[in-house]
């Protein structure tokens, strides 16, 4: 029962957290680069920005609560070589990407946003939009017994 509940809450997480990359990446950032008007990313960004990182924050939490299911020993996880194992390790170190992207888009190009820099802005948000799906994918393998 907590298992089901776990994956229930870390597909509710995912769904949330690349969904609204992918509305930003999609739909606000096009708009706001037609218009430039970098006003609307910035009212998208204080929307989203709670709800997002509560979404990535139970995804980290029931994410690591999942892997005790897979019985992943971390200490171990570079000699144990079983796909979930390594999916995992993958999964962890694109999440360490992402949140240096992500820190560093809303630390140092959000503040300074203008119509010259959406661009960046913009380069920042697919990065983390697609590290994300591929964090989904190599999910979906875990459970799936690997990639291919
Ligand atoms: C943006 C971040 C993340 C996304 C989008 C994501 C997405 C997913 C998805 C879609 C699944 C497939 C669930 C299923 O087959 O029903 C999954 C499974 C899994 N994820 Fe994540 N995940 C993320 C972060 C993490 C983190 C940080 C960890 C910790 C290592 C993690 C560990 C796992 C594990 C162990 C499973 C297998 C669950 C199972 O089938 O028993 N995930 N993830």
């Amino acid at each position: 029962m907590l298992y089901k509940l776990l994956i229930v809450l870390h597909l509710l997480g995912s769904s949330v957290w690349i969904g609204g990359h992918i509305v930003l990446v999609l739909v606000v950032l096009p708009k706001a680069m037609r218009k430039r008007d970098p006003i609307r990313v910035r009212d998208f960004e204080r929307g989203f920005a709670k709800v997002g990182l509560s979404a990535l924050a139970l995804q980290v939490f029931t994410g690591l609560w999942l892997t005790t299911y897979w019985g992943i020993d971390w200490r171990a996880v570079l000699v144990t070589p079983t796909p979930a194992a390594h999916l995992a390790l993958s999964k962890l170190v694109l999440l360490a990407v992402v949140v240096v992207v992500g820190v560093h888009a809303e630390r140092r190009v959000l503040p300074r946003l203008s119509a010259e820099t959406l661009g960046v802005f913009a380069a920042h948000a697919w990065t983390v939009t697609l590290l994300s799906l591929l964090m989904l994918i190599a999910g979906a393998g875990i459970r799936t017994g690997g990639l291919f």
